[in-house]
């Protein structure tokens, strides 16, 4: 069977699959007490034996949650409540009527959407690495196995070399997902030839750069590919333990990924002389506390060992010397998520999609101001445009695009001009920002870019580890002056002085964190720096985003006295009788906005 066909669970013992969203998005909005409310209806009506309810990972639309999808037909629900899922039961599985009400509408046209494969959101998408999350039960063993689970593993154990897996991988094109894109096959490739009675593999899914997702996801949906693909790297570089590192606020990744450990010891895919072969291994979890820069891999490594996670100097890399003094492979999750389809269905078949130096496909996690958020997987090669107007139904309330930022902290912001960059490693690289792990924050005309900065900055500062001096005191410096722009305190010569920060930051830290924490600063200051003049100079804030320069003032000729404003005011702040002209004083206000959004008559601006 081609990969192509591969879709959906065996439809085969029951009329119906109805397949729940528990990933952690959903669960926030309430799914476990959705599926329960549609389970007690689907027994009451009779239904339990010819409809089979499964808790998936997370379909990718997380804002719509909780989200059901029914099978056979596809019929796509969101925002499903405990209401709701009773209604569900009655109408579409007892009587067969979709409940339109509950469908999802696509924010372009308007136009109701029938089915999961109608939605441009996910029609879109080609899932490889995502290809089994929101369609299995991930605590279920069976559910992968029944999706070619595990069988790539005994191909490997039983039919090729460890240069074979490692020229598989290598042909392949894969780059690591987590950031860098270094090729995933020549890094086997070196610890393979890296001398040593024990190596380690070790996956990293610390997943620090806020907004992304898409390990957690994969973590909690799909556990089992993981430990599959850390096996196959296990016996292509001749390591015999493994360790995931995942960070404590992901509790149901960790939940999951244990439960399938334990499931996959049982079954004789992980332990002693797996398949009848010579290829022992085991992992282990290792629980971070949730450091940005324990994503580090030489920080990662520390923690692991139960030191400090503070980077060290590199080389020597990991692969030669990693865990405990040893050589260690290690690799993201998404980038293990690439691997058993690769092992599956070939080096050629991957490398036909994407481009010529970005193979196979990206997930990106979509949040900001954008009417679909959540997780796409696209071919490597799409444009921004695509992603943004195509796959994500674009920007809500018929607002202008401003900017996107991608490769998070670490990455820098693309603009309207750039609108048809690909997004792939080197082409992002080349128009001022990076691809990072992901992450791709959208932002409309009503966003400032000296606040963003600020807030990418902030996040950095916060997160250094503080063991080099232009990392820890630089950014600190850098955040001051930001804070001090947006507070309307600017001064002439403030941008010039954090280009001179960012370069000795960007040139003296010892690791990627000092390295790139003023990269979102310097490209945000090369397309906008009208806005940080304006801020600076003019003491404005032309987006209307800081707080400190801006202010609500009621224009006399408009306002009605209907005294709505006075109403909703938390502090007071608007005075005024009853069909006169209302004022709002000063000293007052906190410019919270409330006001404004009351006023029925448009009598209130902000400038
Ligand atoms: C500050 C910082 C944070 C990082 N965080 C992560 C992370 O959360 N996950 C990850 O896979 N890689 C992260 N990386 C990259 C890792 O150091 C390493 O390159 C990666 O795990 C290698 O896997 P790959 O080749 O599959 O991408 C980070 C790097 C830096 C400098
Ligand atoms: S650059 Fe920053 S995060 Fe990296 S080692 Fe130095 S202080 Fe720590
Ligand atoms: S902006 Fe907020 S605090 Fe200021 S007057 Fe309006 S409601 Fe009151
Ligand atoms: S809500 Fe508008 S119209 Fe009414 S009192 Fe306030 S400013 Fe005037
Ligand atoms: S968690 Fe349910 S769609 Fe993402």
């Amino acid at each position: 069977m081609g990969y192509a066909q591969l879709g959906g669970v065996n439809l085969n013992l029951y009329r119906a699959h109805v397949l729940v969203c528990a990933g952690a998005g959903c669960v926030s909005s309430g799914c476990l007490n959705t599926m329960q409310a549609l389970t007690d209806e689907i027994a009451k009506l009779g239904l339990d034996r010819e409809i089979k309810v499964i808790e998936t990972g997370c379909i990718g639309t997380c804002d719509l949650g909780p989200v059901i999808v029914v099978y056979p037909e596809g019929v796509f629900y969101r925002n499903v409540t405990t209401d709701d899922a009773r209604e569900i039961a009655n109408e579409h599985l007892l009587k067969g009527r979709t409940i339109q009400r509950l469908l999802y509408r696509n924010p372009l046209t308007s136009q109701l959407v029938q089915t999961y494969g109608e939605m441009e959101f996910f029609n879109r998408q080609i899932r490889i690495a995502l290809r089994n999350t929101g369609l299995i039960d991930p605590e279920v063993i069976e559910e992968y196995i029944a999706r070619d689970g595990y069988e790539g593993l005994a191909r490997v154990l039983t039919t090729m070399s460890e240069e074979q897996v490692i020229a598989t991988i290598t042909a392949s094109g894969l780059r690591g997902r987590g950031g860098a894109g270094f090729p995933t096959g020549k890094k086997w490739g070196f610890t393979l030839r890296a001398p040593s009675e024990q190596k380690y593999v070790v996956c990293n899914a610390d997943e620090g750069d806020p907004g992304a997702f898409m390990d957690r996801s994969i973590l909690e949906g799909d556990p089992h590919t993981i430990i599959e693909a850390m096996s196959i790297a296990g016996y292509a570089v001749g390591a015999s333990k493994g360790y995931v590192y995942v960070r404590a606020e992901y509790p149901l990744a960790v939940k999951r990924l244990q439960l399938a450990l334990d499931q996959a010891r049982k079954y004789g895919f992980l332990g002693q002389n797996i398949f009848g072969t010579n290829f022992s291994f085991d992992i282990m979890i290792r629980v971070g506390a949730g450091a940005f820069v324990c994503g580090e891999e030489t920080a990662l490594l520390a923690s692991i060992e139960g030191r400090r996670g503070e980077p060290r100097p590199r080389p020597p890399y990991p692969a030669v010397k990693g865990l405990w003094g040893k050589p260690t492979l290690i690799n993201n999750v998404e980038t293990f998520a690439n691997i058993c389809p690769i092992i599956l269905y070939g080096a050629e078949w991957y490398s036909r999609i994407g481009t010529e130096k970005s193979k196979g496909t990206k997930v990106f996690a979509v949040a900001g101001n954008i009417n679909n958020t959540g997780l796409v997987e696209v071919p490597m090669g799409m444009t921004l445009r695509q992603i943004v107007f195509d796959v994500c139904g674009g920007i809500p309330g018929g607002k202008e695009f401003k900017a996107a930022q991608t490769g998070g902290p670490s990455g820098g912001c693309l603009t309207k001009e750039q609108l048809d960059v690909t997004m792939e490693y080197d082409t992002l690289v080349a128009a001022g920002s990076m691809m990072g792990s992901g992450g791709l924050i959208v932002m409309d005309e009503d966003a400032c870019m000296v606040d963003m900065a600020r807030f990418f900055l902030d996040f950095t500062q916060d997160e250094s580890c503080g063991k080099c001096t232009p990392c820890r005191i630089g950014t600190k410096r850098m955040l001051e002056i930001l804070d001090r722009i947006t507070k309307g305190e600017g001064r002439v010569g403030d941008i010039e002085a954090l280009y001179g920060l960012a370069e000795n930051i960007r040139e003296t830290s010892l690791c990627g964190l000092g390295q790139s924490a003023p990269n979102p600063v310097l490209s945000m200051i090369k397309h906008f720096r009208e806005e940080y003049e304006a801020h600076i100079r003019e003491k404005r804030c032309p987006a209307g985003v800081c707080q400190a320069l801006i202010s609500y003032n009621i224009i006399a000729s408009k306002c009605r006295g209907c005294g709505l404003c006075a109403r909703v005011c938390p502090t007071a702040a608007v005075s005024g009788k009853p069909k006169e002209v209302y004022r709002i004083v000063r000293a007052k206000c906190v410019n919270c906005g409330a006001c404004l959004e009351k006023c029925p008559f448009g009598a209130i601006v902000r400038s």
